[in-house]
């Protein structure tokens, strides 16, 4: 059996191993500072298994000796910005946070692939990269099937079509600067600008944008984690089932739609060994002048990351 550590057991960690283990593909670690913590939610969700029929095993700890083997280690451990919190206070704190459970989790597991959740995403998926001294193909950051879901999700309502039918392309950084690609977006092959009005499909753009801001609105304390955590499982799983799957992710762009240097949102397609290829997309003069303009978003937050590990930029 494949193992899967969850670094960070808070909302999106624990509902992570949740989805993993109803999909049975790994033995499960839940691993968090907090003492108690991992192990009563490691326990809780063992106790589930009888019921949902899954014999993998969820272990919780505080110890990274517990992680040893992990074919796949996914970092959720990190603090959402709260009021009165600037960018970087937030960088500072998750690079911290981020060193230390890549710095570990390496030690323990050096060949693990690193999957990365925790904000400012595209930035701290470049931290973990460069702290552990990595090959791009090891480190992937999630955002682009969660801002992806959320389209398809909007899309499904507006239409009442089935989600199954509805296939949407986010790209960009994981920000207010996100790409919604309405041209390569479509339902069951009729392209979105098509299908929707320009109105319609301007609404749904802006709402898909906003989407992690409008979840924090409603829960008022902390921030999604259904959707997020069901996009970091569809990861996993690629992975291990070596499925060869193209979904948007956050990877280390060498030139791809111009971009050199930066964990940007693309199309990726995910194996056995992490990142396989960057597919490129032919986009038109306005869809590559928005994805130059949220690269940049992420080139600027991307340098204040150098200052802090002292790196050139
Ligand atoms: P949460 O607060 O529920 O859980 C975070 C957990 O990390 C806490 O249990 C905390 O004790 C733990 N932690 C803190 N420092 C740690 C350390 N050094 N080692 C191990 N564990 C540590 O937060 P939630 O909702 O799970 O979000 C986690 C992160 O993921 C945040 O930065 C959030 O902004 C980000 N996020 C990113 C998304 C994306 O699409 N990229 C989507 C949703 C959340
Ligand atoms: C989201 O988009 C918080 O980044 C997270 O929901």
């Amino acid at each position: 059996m494949a193992k899967v550590t969850i670094i960070g057991a808070g909302q999106t960690g624990a509902t992570t191993a949740h989805w993993l283990a109803e999909r049975e593909l790994a033995d499960l670690v839940l691993l968090d500072i907090v003492e108690g913590m991992p192990q009563g939610k490691a326990l809780d969700l063992t106790e589930a298994l009888p019921v949902i029929g899954s014999d993998v095993k969820v272990i919780g700890t505080n110890n990274y000796k517990d992680t040893a083997g992990s074919d796949i280690v996914v970092i959720t451990a990190g603090l959402p910005r709260k009021p009165g919190m600037s960018r970087d206070d937030l960088l500072e704190t998750n690079t911290n946070i981020i060193r230390a459970a890549v710095e570990q989790s390496l030690e323990e597991s050096p060949n693990a692939i690193l999957i990365i959740l925790t904000n400012p995403l595209d930035v701290m998926s470049q931290a973990a990269m460069m702290i552990g001294g990595l090959p791009r193909e090891r480190v992937i950051g999630q955002a682009g099937i969660l801002d992806s879901a959320r389209m398809r999700a909007f899309v499904s309502m507006e239409l009442g079509i089935s989600v199954q039918n509805i296939h949407c392309y986010v790209l960009g950084g994981h920000g207010d600067s996100m790409v919604p690609l309405t041209r390569h977006s479509n339902v069951a092959g009729v392209p979105l600008n098509v299908i929707l009005s320009p109105e319609r499909l301007d609404a749904i753009v802006q709402r898909t944008r906003k989407g992690g801001g409008e979840i924090v609105g409603l829960l008022k304390t902390g921030s999604a984690f259904y959707a997020p955590s069901a996009a970091l499982a569809q990861m996993v799983e690629a992975i291990l089932k070596n499925r060869h799957l193209v979904v948007p992710a956050s990877v280390y762009l060498d030139g791809e739609y111009g971009q050199s240097g930066i964990f940007f949102g693309v199309p990726a397609q995910l194996g056995a060994d992490g990142l396989e290829k960057v597919i490129e997309y032919d986009l038109n003069d306005e869809e590559q002048a928005a994805l130059e303009a949220s690269a940049e978003h992420v080139h600027q937050t991307i340098k204040g990351l150098k200052e802090k590990l002292n790196i050139a930029a």
